[in-house]
């Protein structure tokens, strides 16, 4: 499946850059220096016009300031995240909550559901960071991507299916902290995609669910999985 003008960019764990037709570059929870599976030459990145932020979590929202402020892009993310980054002296925040849609010119931002925790590591303990979310983005093109963030399997997304009908689904499979293939495969059989790109695997020891694994379970399924390396675009 071609993206139509689109470009999806793979920086490692759960990051990935999403180039719009229209010129526009969606950052999926940045976390660039630091995160052992970004390549070096992305450590600096500098293009963003929005930022999305699923979770609280440092490797979801670790460089999620330093580039709203090198690129004064608004960082979209629940209530208490932007609330707690304004803090951290970013300009412009967008907070919603699940359900809720902002549009860019012809470009929509859906905040949904996620079965995961969004606690916020600061220097004076643990914060409260909200509840967790996805992103379901639908392009100028009218192309559907679904960013999972981090989450278990949960049985509605068929409601994400039925209301938004994703093209492209980004899901964490490398378990321990999130689904595993085994559920991922099920999360397939639920949503549907015509593409899945699997995610935040690897990373760290724990991490050990595989797209090896995934595609076993994804023999019979009409989704096509498509396996980034770092760095890598899709297109
Ligand atoms: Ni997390
Ligand atoms: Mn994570």
């Amino acid at each position: 499946m071609s993206l139509d003008g689109a470009e999806l960019t793979w920086l490692g764990h759960a990051s990935f850059v999403l180039k719009t037709p229209g010129d526009k570059y969606i950052v999926f929870d940045p976390w660039l220096e630091g995160n052992p599976k970004c390549p070096k030459e992305f450590f600096n990145w500098d293009k963003a016009d929005y930022i999305l932020v699923t979770h609280g979590h440092f490797d979801h929202m670790g460089s999620a300031a330093l580039l709203a402020k090198k690129t004064g892009a608004p960082v979209i993310s629940n209530f208490e995240i932007a609330t707690y980054l304004e803090t951290q002296g970013v300009g412009k925040t967008v907070g919603m909550n699940k359900g809720g849609t902002v549009e860019f010119g012809d470009i929509k931002m859906t905040m949904v559901y996620a079965d995961h925790s969004s606690g916020i590591t600061t220097n004076s303990g643990l914060l409260y960071g909200g509840e967790a979310s996805g992103f379901v983005v639908t392009l100028e093109n009218g192309l559907c991507v679904y960013h999972a963030g981090d989450t278990n399997v949960f049985g509605d997304m068929v409601l994400i299916k039925n209301l938004y009908r994703p093209d492209v689904a980004l899901l964490p499979i490398g378990g321990h902290f999130t689904m595993s293939p085994k559920e991922a495969a099920y999360a397939v059989g639920l949503l549907e995609p015509k593409v899945v790109i699997p995610m935040h695997y690897g990373t760290f020891d724990a991490l050990t669910g595989s797209p090896d694994a995934l595609k076993d379970l994804l023999a019979d399924s009409p989704t096509v999985l498509t396996v980034l390396e770092p760095g890598e675009q899709y297109c």
